[in-house]
């Protein structure tokens, strides 16, 4: 079985990357997970997503960006965004990355860009998911996101099952009352920090789960993994949860099947729908979380 870390080492090679960015044979499989490049690309597939009665989170996709042009440029796109979707009247929030507002260059900047999306958000109305990113960013993302939430209570954050932290992490974020994403973590982690194994991520999923049902706002359980969604559905009844007081996530383009299962069930079911240029990182935590697609692109790279 490869690792999550060769995956993500295969797809920063460069001849890789540049056979994958260019090769008509591959964009099969990328539009499969991006919704396009452009911003009227992500309106016409959250229209078609809320036709089918999906709620819709948009990701203009960038990050670890490395010039305050590019993070002003990212604070920019992310408010026209906003008002696109005002303006359109499709049903979606936003779903953002730290880094993408210039975390990486400096904690004030990103603070300052920051907090220029959570007011226009808040002006129209809408909310703001923060991804977490690996966990060099998870001590900042969490700092920054409990220091600015009191101002703007329109916004959430995401918390990983594969962090060891993640219990301390999840209470204290229960204590301000925010929203939570709950995911299994996407990065490549080393084990003094993240469990290396998938067993162990998917039990502390699983306890997370149950206490982020039990005491969240609006609880956002982000998975495709079908036991684990089992779990949840049992679970919040259990403890007299309606379907309308939590949500279950899932990525644009993953277990579609299940997605419609969803919604059909009456679930509030939300998509996290990335468009924009710069989709090779994402695209590449795609592979690396399931091998097949990786061994689907080889396959066709080795039959050219
Ligand atoms: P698991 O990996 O066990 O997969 C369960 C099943 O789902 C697989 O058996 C397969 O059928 C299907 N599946 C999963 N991934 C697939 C893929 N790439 N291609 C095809 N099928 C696939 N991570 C993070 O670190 N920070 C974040 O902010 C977010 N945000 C986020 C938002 C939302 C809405 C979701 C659903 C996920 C994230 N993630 C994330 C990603 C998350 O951490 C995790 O990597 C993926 O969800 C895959 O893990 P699963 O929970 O689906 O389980």
């Amino acid at each position: 079985m490869l690792s999550r870390a060769l995956v993500l080492r295969v797809a920063e090679w460069p001849p890789f990357k540049r056979w994958i960015t260019r090769s008509p044979m591959t964009q099969g499989l990328v539009s499969r997970f991006i919704a396009g490049e452009k911003l009227e690309d992500a309106i016409q597939v959250t229209r078609q997503l809320n036709a089918q009665g999906f709620l819709v989170a948009l990701d203009y996709l960038g990050e670890s960006t490395t010039r305050p042009e590019e993070a002003e440029n990212a604070a920019h796109q992310y408010i026209t965004l906003l008002k696109r979707i005002a303006e359109s009247g499709v049903n979606a929030c936003i779903s953002i990355k730290l880094t993408q507002l210039g975390l990486d260059l400096s904690y004030e900047l990103c603070r300052q860009y920051l907090q220029s999306v959570l007011a226009a958000a808040q002006e129209l109305r809408n909310f703001v998911w923060i991804d977490m990113e690996s966990s060099r960013h998870t001590d900042r993302t969490l700092n920054l996101f409990c220091e600015l939430y009191p101002l703007y209570p329109n916004s959430g954050t995401v918390l990983q099952s594969y962090l060891y932290r993640t219990p301390n992490d999840l209470e204290r974020l229960l204590a301000l009352g925010a929203r939570i994403r709950l995911v299994k973590g996407a990065y490549a982690e080393p084990r003094e920090v993240a469990y290396p194994d998938k067993r162990s991520v998917d039990r502390q999923f699983k306890v997370l789960m149950e206490r982020l049902l039990e005491c969240g706002n609006e609880p956002a359980i982000a998975t495709h993994d079908v036991r684990l969604i089992e779990h949840a559905k049992q679970y919040a009844a259990k403890i007299g949860l309606r379907k309308e007081q939590f949500e279950f996530q899932l990525l644009y383009g993953i277990s579609r099947e299940l997605q419609k299962r969803l919604v059909a069930e009456g679930y509030r079911t939300l998509i996290y729908v990335p468009y924009g240029e710069q989709w090779y990182p994402y695209f590449s935590r795609r592979l690396a979380e399931r091998p097949a697609n990786l061994y689907f692109i080889l396959r066709n790279l080795f039959r050219k």
